[in-house]
């Protein structure tokens, strides 16, 4: 098993450590190999993703990554910006299938922004599709308008589209998750329930979406699907969110759905993703970004980071036990009161990076957690 890590920006290098540190805690049989990413790659080599670090994602079979961004990066020419990075590297890679698990941990019920009783055992898994739509589409660019409200001035255009083999295999990839989810009792019985969201009553885009998630349905008979227009879809997140089981959706959609879904689990540091190619080989990453302003103070939440690799030895490593491991000793230091600020509430131990990623080493290593009561 090769890993390729790549720490990026602002706390990504903190969250990254402790995530290492508890692979390393498994003693597994793995070998890894650091690179520059975004900003970080961009200062010491004048590009977002240097071809060495491209190179190394491509040979290795699963990718560990941090965060990329920071403000003083904003202005450069979008070529050069630190998100070209991930986005380079989602296309490069081909990985097509985003999967973003929003689970709400009983013991941070409090820290949801919704009452408890909407949020209490809420586990939804968001479905995003990762490398077409608005975000990739050509032709886009500025120009002079031709036509329009306001021709002869400047205007600026992106182009929304999807192939249907494009809609086909992350269709595939919902139902097939929904069938897993179902059999591992996920909805208490329930049959495996899909909700595609589209915006077919306006777009072409969608449309074509939605007749080709009709189309695939009929290979999954023992999973339900239902179809929701995004804007509803905004709105059910916050009313009735236990009703979602599998959310299906394009790239701008899921981009924004998916922060929503991450708030209604309470803290955006929880939540771990992975982003997969048709051959089980992914990128995971905590679906939160590289937040500047708290970097190198050693108070960023490593929970989603250390999640990620629960999620990288899961289906990428073929180690479901070594993942269980890492979620159970989640599930224990969470039980045991330990909180970063971002998830912190009264009555509960405030623990920095370091000794919130010490307690999951010694979680798995079977030590007591250490009580840091402040
Ligand atoms: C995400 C992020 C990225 C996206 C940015 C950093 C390009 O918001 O992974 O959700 O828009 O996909
Ligand atoms: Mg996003």
């Amino acid at each position: 098993m090769k890993i390729a890590i790549l720490p990026g920006d602002g706390i990504g290098p903190e969250i990254v450590h402790e995530a290492v540190r508890v692979l390393h805690a498994l003693e597994l049989a793995f070998e890894s190999e650091t690179a520059l990413v975004g900003g970080a790659a961009y200062e010491a080599q004048g590009h977002p993703l240097p071809g060495a670090t491209l190179a190394l994602a491509q040979a290795a079979d699963a990718i560990l990554f941090g965060a990329v961004g920071d403000w003083k990066h904003d202005q450069l020419e979008r070529a050069l910006r630190p998100e070209q990075a991930i986005l380079g590297l989602r296309k490069h890679l081909g990985l097509f299938a985003n999967l973003r698990p929003a689970l709400c941990h009983a013991p941070l019920v409090q820290a949801s922004s919704l009452k408890p009783e909407l949020v209490t055992g809420l586990d939804i898994l968001i479905i995003r599709e990762l490398t077409g739509d608005i975000y990739f589409g050509q032709p886009r660019g500025r120009r002079t308008a031709l036509d329009g409200h306001f021709p002869g001035t400047e205007e600026a255009f992106d182009t929304m589209r999807y192939s249907r083999p494009e809609i086909e295999r992350i269709a595939h990839v919902a139902f097939q998750a929904a069938r897993k989810r179902a059999a591992a009792g996920g909805r208490a019985g329930a049959r495996g329930k899909v909700t595609s969201v589209d915006k077919a009553n306006v777009l072409e885009t969608f449309q074509l979406w939605r007749d080709v998630l009709v189309e695939v349905h009929a290979q999954y008979p023992d999973v339900e699907l239902e179809h929701m227009y995004v804007d509803n879809a905004a709105m059910q997140l916050v009313r009735a969110p236990r009703k979602f089981d599998v959310v299906v959706t394009g790239n701008l959609f899921g981009d924004i759905l998916s922060d929503e879904a991450a708030m209604l689990t309470g803290s955006i540091g929880m939540l771990p993703s992975a982003s997969l190619d048709g051959n089980s080989k992914g990128l995971y990453e905590p679906i939160h970004g590289s937040a500047p302003d708290i970097a190198g103070k050693g108070v960023a939440n490593p929970l989603a980071t250390i999640l990620s690799a629960a999620m990288m030895l899961r289906y990428s490593l073929d180690r479901a036990d070594a993942a269980d491991r890492i979620e159970s000793a989640v599930q224990a230091v969470l039980a045991a009161g330990l909180r970063t600020p971002d998830i912190w509430s009264e009555g509960t131990n405030k623990v920095g990076t370091r000794e919130m990623g010490d307690a999951v080493v010694a979680a798995i290593t079977g030590k007591t957690i250490p009580s840091t009561r402040r």
